[in-house]
């Protein structure tokens, strides 16, 4: 390395010590390792230069002498600066904790939904939408549900006008569907209804439906069976059974309530399932011929099954949420757990 690169560097390196020495005691230590007249380090270089021919001594002595008037002249403007008690330059404190990111979470119902959504699209099912603003036609009326039938006062809901109302179901999305989609039709749509019940542990006044239909030429209650069954299956497990029940809906002939086998206990009897093995997670049944009259199918060529489920209560399930109330409260405390979910 020659003098000139030797100075440079030395130089670099006492400007940020002098500049970085936080009271006089430190900066008097720099002092005296650049300057000090035994070993300092420009007194070192400037030392060597006797060993120098010559001819290049005077112009390599005045250069040492320049860093070192320099170097003299900085450390005074610093001495000066501690001395009139002006605050240190301020460095960043690194010791401050950084802070933690809150990542963020699904929804456990809307985790239960896209899986439920993944396993019928698996199927053959399209995801479709309607709106939660209806009206009485498309909620009750076109659903073979005369707006006296008993069947009605059930689904006792949010009028928001005469003859609009906030959805009790999605069903009536299947009426929407039908009307702008000629068959085979396969659809699954999620979304919110409203029902005039309590808020207490397990009735909340709106809650997440899922509402399954399909239609074509010579479906049976068998395709309906081994799709739900199938369904169970990947949804819960391959050792999952399944049974139906007769029951009744207005807008499908026959009807059945869809129970699988407790996924909690798998069936032996438990907490979750009342000891019974059973848990119901479906209402499902044949469209009525009616149902398709309404929508402009012809009821003599075409049949099909619908069913619709609540992901609330599969996902209070499924992770043990005792009261549904935790699912609309928005309490991060309770959606973090859903994290890596
Ligand atoms: N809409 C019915 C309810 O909310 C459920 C259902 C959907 C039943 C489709 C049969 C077929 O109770």
């Amino acid at each position: 390395m020659d003098l000139q690169e030797q100075l440079e560097g030395l130089q670099r390196e006492a400007e940020s010590a002098i500049a970085g020495a936080e009271n006089s005691t430190a900066l008097e230590a720099v002092r005296i390792r650049l300057l000090g007249r035994k070993e300092g380090r420009l007194t070192e270089i400037m030392r060597g230069l006797g060993q120098l021919p010559a001819e290049l001594r005077p112009q390599a002595g005045a250069a040492a002498n320049q860093v070192k008037e320099r170097l003299a002249a900085l450390l005074d403007a610093r001495a000066d600066v501690l001395d009139s008690g002006a605050p240190a330059t301020p460095r960043e404190d690194l010791s401050l904790p950084g802070r933690i990111r809150w990542r963020g979470a699904r929804h456990p119902v809307t985790l239960v939904v896209d899986e439920i959504c993944s396993v019928l699209a698996g199927l053959g099912f399209t995801r479709a939408r309607g709106p939660e603003a209806e009206t009485d036609w498309y909620n009750f009326t076109s659903l073979n549900t005369p707006l006296d039938h008993p069947a009605a006062d059930m689904h006792d809901t949010f009028y928001l006008a005469p003859g609009v109302l906030l959805r009790s179901h999605t069903s009536p999305v299947q009426m929407r569907v039908m009307q702008q989609y000629q068959p085979p039709v396969r659809v699954v749509a999620p979304g919110t209804v409203y029902r005039r019940d309590p808020f207490d542990a397990s009735h909340a006044p709106a809650f997440e439906q899922l509402e399954g239909l399909a239609v074509d030429e010579g479906i049976s209650f068998v395709d309906l069976k081994a799709t739900l069954a199938e369904f169970a299956r990947r949804l819960f497990g391959s050792a999952t059974r399944v049974r139906f029940r007769p029951s009744f809906f207005p807008f499908t002939e026959p009807s059945a309530e869809v129970d699988v086998s407790c996924m909690i206990c798998g069936g032996r009897g438990c907490s979750a399932c009342k000891q019974t093995g059973w848990m119901e997670i479906s209402g499902a049944g044949m469209v009525h011929p009616s149902v398709f009259a309404n929508a402009g199918y012809d009821p003599e060529r075409y049949t099909g099954f619908a069913f619709g489920m609540g992901p609330a209560r599969i996902a209070m399930t499924l992770y043990g949420i005792p009261d549904i109330r935790l699912l609309y409260e928005n309490d991060t405390r309770f959606l973090e757990q859903f994290v890596d979910a």
